[in-house]
């Protein structure tokens, strides 16, 4: 009888910590976001590499939803959320906040600039995504732990 109050006791206690990485964490909508983001990138690569034909409604599809990520992602940093869910969240989010404020910023721009130029054609696509996969690139090599 005791152990199980224990058993109990232990799993109250252990509740409220499960509850704050559950469903709706900062660091679960992160990775969703990002995950988002990856899905985005597969058709707009796809019609880059050849692989996929031309499609503008496609691609703007695309450039729409970096859009909800780059008006979001920045805001799921708070104090508090530098692990937990795995992240893969660098320390340097929260000690060098400006420089990823930074990084943000040009991801915004960049999706903000392909949004404006609204491809219709493989080149202007090229022209138009090229520089918002070289701000995910450069965002994930500052403030990204890789783990393959
Ligand atoms: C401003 C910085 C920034 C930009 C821009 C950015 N990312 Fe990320 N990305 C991150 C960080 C930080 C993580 C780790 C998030 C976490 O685990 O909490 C991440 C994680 C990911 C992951 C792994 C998902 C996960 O959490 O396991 C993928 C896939 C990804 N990003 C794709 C992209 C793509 C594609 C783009 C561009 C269209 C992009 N990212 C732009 C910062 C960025």
């Amino acid at each position: 009888m005791y152990r199980f109050l224990l058993m109990i006791c232990t799993l109250l206690f252990l509740l409220p910590g499960s509850q704050l990485l559950a469903g709706d964490s900062p660091q679960e909508q992160r990775h969703e976001l990002m995950e988002q983001s990856k899905d985005a990138a597969k058709p707009v690569g796809g019609m880059l590499k050849g692989e996929m034909e031309f499609n503008a409604a496609t691609a703007m599809a695309s450039f729409e939803s970096w859009a909800t990520v780059a008006g979001e992602f920045g805001k799921l940093f708070p104090e508090g959320t530098e692990t937990g869910y795995d992240t893969e969240a660098k320390k340097e989010i929260w000690t060098d906040r400006a420089g990823f404020e930074v990084e943000l910023a040009k991801f915004d721009e960049a999706v903000s600039r392909a949004i404006a130029a609204n491809p219709q054609s493989l080149d202007e696509l090229k022209a138009a995504a090229g520089p918002v996969f070289k701000s995910c690139k450069s965002c994930h090599e500052a403030y990204r732990v890789e783990k393959e």
